[in-house]
């Protein structure tokens, strides 16, 4: 299901440039949030409706050291950092969105799935305005330490299933059915509306000149999904003249869209996309009870509820779909944290991905990159800290077990007696 608004009878821009008169108006929380500021572009809710908590107020910063890393030009590799939002992921951007429809339809609760950010924003949201009660499904064990401490601090009724993120995603369809809660899931299409943003925002930093790729993981594909339906609305409306490149990059160890792209050739085909090679995909993936798995739990899914958008977004932007290893993902997040600010694992799989793009030649060096950095890197310290550790048997328990085995870039804490004479001398001789 899309959310189609008929362009005619409603005021549209004629040039992207007019949202800049938006910025001297940012006392108004409308204009301040970096979703409703692109109001007249997902105009589905009457301003008094509209729910923000000061979402959208992110980066996108040029990244040279990541350009040496994934091999392109300095000046040509731009991060976009969602770990800047409310709740430290891009969710709030589609939640915002999800959340306003929620209280248009005068929903009481609102339920997701998640693999913990789209619970952490949707209990931001829920804590924040007071509007509604959420009721969050996490599978067991499958949730990082930060996402799952905002959940319970934000007070979500916290629902942990026996199982994984496409068992509690099965679950929560049930259950929102039965009880008739509000589902904010990426299956909601107003989550959509609010993600396409994202690419708005991007313009704007580029001072609307499109760039040449758009590279982001894959888990859940709203974001891809997303971010096409905003390339195909603008075009259509003649606020783009060029649209960018997509590559949607899965870990190697969820690798669902990978495996239906590449070795099955599912394509969206002008909106008829083979529905019996992909079934079966499915039944061949549940006979051999196969489970996702790897360490960007984020993305550790198998079962993509947008999968059929993402299809017709990469169709539309001429995209590509690659596969990272837990080892790439690893390598490519500290090089992003190297360079500051840095990220969560499933997004270092967009830098892994776009190195691996440029590697095969399908990204140019002259080529001007962006990869969205969808999730804060605190929110998943174990992976960072067993990354960095000196400790092997901590690095085998939380990498080694994912088939990791090395930390190429690894930043170790250096051991020293209390004494000041060491001290000094391990200051000086590692500095
Ligand atoms: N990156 C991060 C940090 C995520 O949390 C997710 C999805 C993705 C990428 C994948 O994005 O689904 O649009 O392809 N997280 C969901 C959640 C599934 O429950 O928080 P997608």
């Amino acid at each position: 299901m899309d959310v189609a608004y008929d362009w005619n009878s409603l005021p549209v821009p004629s040039h992207l440039r007019e949202f800049e008169a938006r910025w001297t108006q940012r006392r108004d929380p409308l204009a301040f949030s970096g979703i409703w500021r692109f109001h007249s572009l997902l105009p589905f809710a009457p301003p008094e409706q509209v729910v923000t908590i000061g979402e959208g107020q992110t980066l996108l910063q040029e990244a040279n050291s990541v350009a040496d890393y994934v091999g392109v030009k300095p000046g040509r590799l731009f991060l976009q950092y969602e770990g800047m939002n409310p709740s430290g992921s891009f969710k709030d951007n589609g939640m915002s969105a999800a959340f306003t429809h929620a209280r248009m339809t005068g929903a009481r609760r609102a339920a997701c799935a998640s693999t913990g950010n789209t619970s952490a924003s949707l209990a931001a949201y829920c804590a924040v305005t007071r509007l509604m009660k959420a009721v969050i499904f996490i599978g067991s064990g499958k949730i990082s330490y930060g996402k799952l401490s905002q959940a319970l601090d934000y007070g979500a009724l916290t629902v942990q299933i026996a199982g994984d993120f496409d068992d509690a995603m099965a679950r929560v369809r049930e259950v929102s059915r039965e009880l008739g809660i509000y589902l904010v899931n990426s299956i909601n299409p107003f989550r959509l509306e609010g993600q396409k943003t994202i690419m708005l925002r991007v313009l704007e930093a580029l001072n609307w000149e499109p760039p040449d790729w758009i590279v982001v993981p894959g888990g859940n594909l709203g974001n891809s999904s997303a971010f096409g339906k905003a390339f195909m609305e603008l075009k259509e409306l003649g606020l783009i003249d060029r649209v960018p490149r997509l590559a949607v990059v899965n870990a190697a160890g969820a690798d669902t869209l990978y495996q239906l792209w590449h070795d099955r050739r599912v394509r969206w085909n002008g909106g008829h996309p083979p529905k019996e090679t992909i079934d079966e995909y499915f039944r061949e993936m549940d006979e051999r009870q196969a489970k996702a798995s790897t360490i960007a739990s984020a993305i550790e899914i198998n079962r993509p509820v947008n999968l059929y958008k993402c299809l017709r977004a990469l169709e539309f932007c001429d995209g590509m779909v690659c596969r990272v290893s837990d080892q790439e993902i690893l390598d490519a997040k500290a090089q992003v944290g190297a360079g500051g600010i840095g990220c969560e694992p499933a997004s270092g799989a967009s830098v892994a991905g776009a190195r691996m793009l440029r590697q095969i030649g399908a990204i140019e060096e002259n080529e001007r990159v962006v990869c969205i950095l969808t999730g804060h890197q605190l929110k998943d310290p174990t992976a960072t800290v067993a990354y960095h550790t000196t400790d092997q048997a901590k690095f085998n328990e939380v990498l080694g077990s994912r088939g990791v085995k090395r930390a190429s870039f690894a930043n170790r804490a250096v051991a020293v007696p209390n004494d000041l004479a060491e001290i000094v001398k391990a200051i000086q001789l590692y500095s």
